[in-house]
This record gives structure tokens, C-alpha cells and sequence, in this order.
């Protein structure tokens, strides 16, 4: 296989490109993100990367809380606009009808529309250079009722999540494995 070879970049991909909400429910604001992942399990820890001349970055570092709303791919116009639009001149939630919910542990809003939404408490701000890291411990979850099945288990195979990789949106395809399957005994549940 040959390969071409390239400088150093920003391309992992798919990434979740996020509806990072903050601010509060009188005066909330929603950016979208997709430098954001998982960070550690145990205690439960999360980031967003965001510029700093974003309108939100101020909000971040004011309040130093924020919510991480996955969207699903029916809301990527929303996720876009989000993306593009500026907080400062645009009620961005009102424009785009998010119906704003607030949330547990955080008085930043969480996004209804959004099967899974992740409240974030700022531990620590990395400057990096074009973006700062908010390192974040996740301290709630609201994920939409009709995706936990009776023994409390998420599923979110029919959840519609949204993906973004290399500037474009994808809609989550087929299921074509799940954690543990290539070693699993077979008839083993
Ligand atoms: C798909 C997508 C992903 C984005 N990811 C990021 C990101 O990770 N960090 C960031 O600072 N801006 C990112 N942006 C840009 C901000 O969302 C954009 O500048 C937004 O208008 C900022 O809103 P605000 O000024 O209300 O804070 C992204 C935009 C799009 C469309």
C-alpha cells in the first residue's frame, strides 16, 4: 500500500462534532466543537479545545463549567450553524428553536434535542497555542429515556448520533460489532 506522506495535522477522524453549551439558562450560548474526547474513565474526565477569540471562551473561562450535547445527524444544519454563527450578535438556541433544559450538577443549559448531553466542571485550562483546553471532569449525565432499555443499559444504535471528519458530516451507519465481540465464547451472552 503506498502512502502519501504529510506534515503534522489535526486529523483524527470521525470526531463528535458537539453542541457545547454555556453561560446560563437566562443567558446561555452554543458553540459547536469537534476537538473534544474522552480523557480518563475513573474519575470520569472530558475536554473541548476552543480558540480564544471565540464569544464563548470568556463564558468558559468565567464560569469554567460547560455541557457537551451530542447531536444526531438530523440537527447537522443546527451544528453547522453553530459553528458559524457568533454568539455575540445571535441568540443561537432561539434561531435554531433548542429547547433548553437546565442541568443537574451545572448552570449551564443542557440541549433537549440532544440524546446525550455530558455537564462539565473545568479543572485545569491548557494553553496550547491556536486553541486552550478546557480539561473538564464530567460530573452528570442526561441521556433522552427512550434510548436506556429496561435493565438500564444506553443503547444508542437508533439514536442517529452525528459524525464529522475531514470538514464533512456523517450520519452513524450500520452496528458491525460492539466492546469484547472478537474474543467473546460463542453462545457466551
Ligand atoms: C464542525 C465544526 C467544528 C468546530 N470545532 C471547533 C473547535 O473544536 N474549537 C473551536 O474553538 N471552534 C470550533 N469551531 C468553530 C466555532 O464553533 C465557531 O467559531 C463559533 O461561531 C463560535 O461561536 P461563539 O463565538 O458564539 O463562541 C467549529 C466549527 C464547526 C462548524
Amino acid at each position: 500500500m503506498s502512502k502519501v506522506h504529510w506534515k503534522g495535522s489535526a486529523l483524527l477522524a470521525p470526531v463528535p462534532p458537539a453542541l457545547v453549551s454555556c453561560g446560563t439558562m437566562d443567558a446561555p450560548n452554543i458553540l459547536t466543537v469537534a476537538w473534544t474526547g474522552i480523557a480518563c474513565t475513573h474519575p470520569a474526565m472530558t475536554y473541548i479545545s476552543v480558540r480564544p477569540n471565540r464569544h464563548s471562551f470568556g463564558i468558559l473561562q468565567r464560569t469554567e463549567e460547560f455541557v457537551i450535547n451530542l447531536p444526531t445527524s438530523a440537527m447537522a444544519k443546527t451544528v453547522d450553524l453553530c459553528g458559524m454563527k457568533t454568539g455575540a450578535r445571535m441568540d443561537k438556541a432561539k434561531h435554531c428553536h433548542l429547547t433548553l433544559l437546565p442541568g443537574d450538577t451545572v448552570a449551564a443549559p443542557v440541549i433537549a434535542e440532544c440524546p446525550v448531553s455530558l455537564e462539565c466542571h473545568v479543572v485545569q485550562q491548557l494553553p496550547l497555542g491556536s486553541h486552550t483546553m478546557f480539561l473538564a471532569e464530567i460530573t452528570g449525565v442526561q441521556v433522552e429515556e427512550r434510548f436506556v432499555d429496561s435493565k438500564g443499559k444506553l443503547n444508542l444504535q437508533q439514536a442517529g448520533l452525528l459524525a464529522y471528519a475531514h470538514g464533512e458530516y456523517f450520519a452513524i451507519g450500520r452496528k458491525c460489532g460492539e466492546f469484547g465481540f472478537s474474543v467473546r465464547k460463542k453462545g457466551k451472552h
